[in-house]
């Protein structure tokens, strides 16, 4: 078991360096549109303000290549003040002289934001100096970003190696839900999968099949399993490599217990046209699950017990074919079953829809919640002490 703030005693006064992922999304003026990562974060840090400890969070937003005023934190500070009024300063510097008199002055209490950690370059090198600046500020570290724990960073990794460490809240939440969910999965366990290539989603599959009683496939990457069936897919997207991958995935799944459904009709391009159909002619590109499949999979997904949803099950950036993946949302809102979303798309697609609270578990990471859903180890998890 990791450890995590709960087993972290008598910290009042001490230094403590929190990371969380505050990769919020920001309009053209610098305001948040979603302060869905804020508000996660709000019990590890109420928990740690509430003992008296001296907070130093930070925190990377966006992937700036140095400087970019556009992506400062400042407007994530002006958020934490809404919540902890009177208690948060914000240093426009990551580390160097000028935090640590910072950090010199914070009183058991303080709330200390610094700049986004990937204005210096040393971050994601996981550059041993940075590490040593950045663990010369604090007594103790938190790991919280549970969106950045599949990477290996400074902030993230390298100083969790320097210091006593711990988890805070929302990184325990997130791996108990997908810990549970794949080792006592609530039946019948649907996954619905999508995305556009099958390469990224091979070891999710594999890792699915066996657990989950049933997989809907939708997105680019159906139409690999779809040709490997010798089901005509005209032009839409295939990865030529992995058709005999995807054979053997659908035979493992046969001999596994795993029902593995495929689109049947489609919502194509065909020129510029935009077509229905249930058979993809010669020039057709299928970007979207047609009518009966929404029928089929709604099916599924409200009769299960859990469900597991990653990716959306079509081109969901062109307004043309998100319809698919809207109506994927809609059943996965209204089924009754333990719902679990991870993915930008599939978050997406729920918080467009307002359908946030109907959902059990809206994963704050996407590429970290995939590393789980594979069943992969999280380099920023497996670098925190164990009790
Ligand atoms: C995310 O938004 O998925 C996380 O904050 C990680 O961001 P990154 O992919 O830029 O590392």
């Amino acid at each position: 078991m990791k450890r995590t703030i709960r087993d972290l005693k008598n910290i009042e006064n001490k230094r403590v360096l929190l990371r969380c992922d505050f990769n919020v999304p920001l309009d053209n003026y610098g305001d948040i549109i979603d302060d869905t990562r804020i508000v996660s974060s709000l019990p590890t840090i109420k928990y740690l303000n509430d003992q008296k400890c001296k907070l130093i969070i930070c925190s990377h937003l966006g992937r700036p290549k140095g400087y970019d005023k556009f992506l400062s934190l400042f407007p994530v500070a002006v958020s934490l003040m809404k919540y902890f009024p009177n208690k948060v300063k914000f240093s426009s510097k990551v580390t160097g002289k000028e935090v640590e008199n910072m950090v010199a002055n914070m009183k058991g209490g303080d709330i200390l934001l610094l700049e986004n950690l990937r204005f210096d370059s040393r971050e994601e090198e996981n550059d041993p100096t940075f590490v040593k600046e950045l663990a010369s500020l604090a007594d103790i570290y938190v790991d919280d970003a549970f969106g950045v724990a599949h990477r290996k960073h400074a902030s993230n990794y390298g100083v969790a190696l320097k210091l006593p460490n711990a988890i805070g809240f929302l990184i325990e939440k997130e791996l108990n839900v997908f810990y549970k969910a794949f080792e006592n999965p609530k039946k019948p366990f649907v996954a619905i999968l999508g995305g556009a290539k099958v390469k990224d989603k091979l070891t999710l599959i594999n890792n699915v099949i066996g657990k989950a009683d049933t997989v809907l496939v939708g997105g680019g990457m159906a139409y690999t399993f779809l040709l490997a069936e010798g089901i005509k897919i005209g032009k839409s997207i295939v990865d030529l490599d992995l058709v005999d991958d995807a054979r053997e995935i659908l035979k493992n799944a046969k001999v596994n217990g795993t029902k593995i459904v495929l689109p049947v009709d489609h919502v194509a391009l065909l020129g510029e046209k935009v077509v229905k159909t249930s058979e993809l002619e010669q020039d057709m590109v299928g970007l979207d699950i047609g009518k009966k499949t929404i029928q089929m999979f709604t099916e599924e997904i409200l009769n299960a017990g859990q469900i597991i949803w990653n990716g959306p099950v079509g081109k969901y950036e062109d307004k043309r074919f998100r319809n698919g993946t809207m109506q994927i949302a809609k059943a996965v809102a209204k089924s009754s079953a333990y719902s679990i979303v991870g993915g930008g798309d599939s978050v997406g697609a729920i918080n467009t829809l307002g359908y946030a609270d109907k959902i059990d578990h809206l994963s704050t990471g996407g590429g970290a919640s995939l590393k789980l859903m594979e069943g992969k180890v999280l380099p920023a998890v497996e670098v925190i002490d164990t009790l």
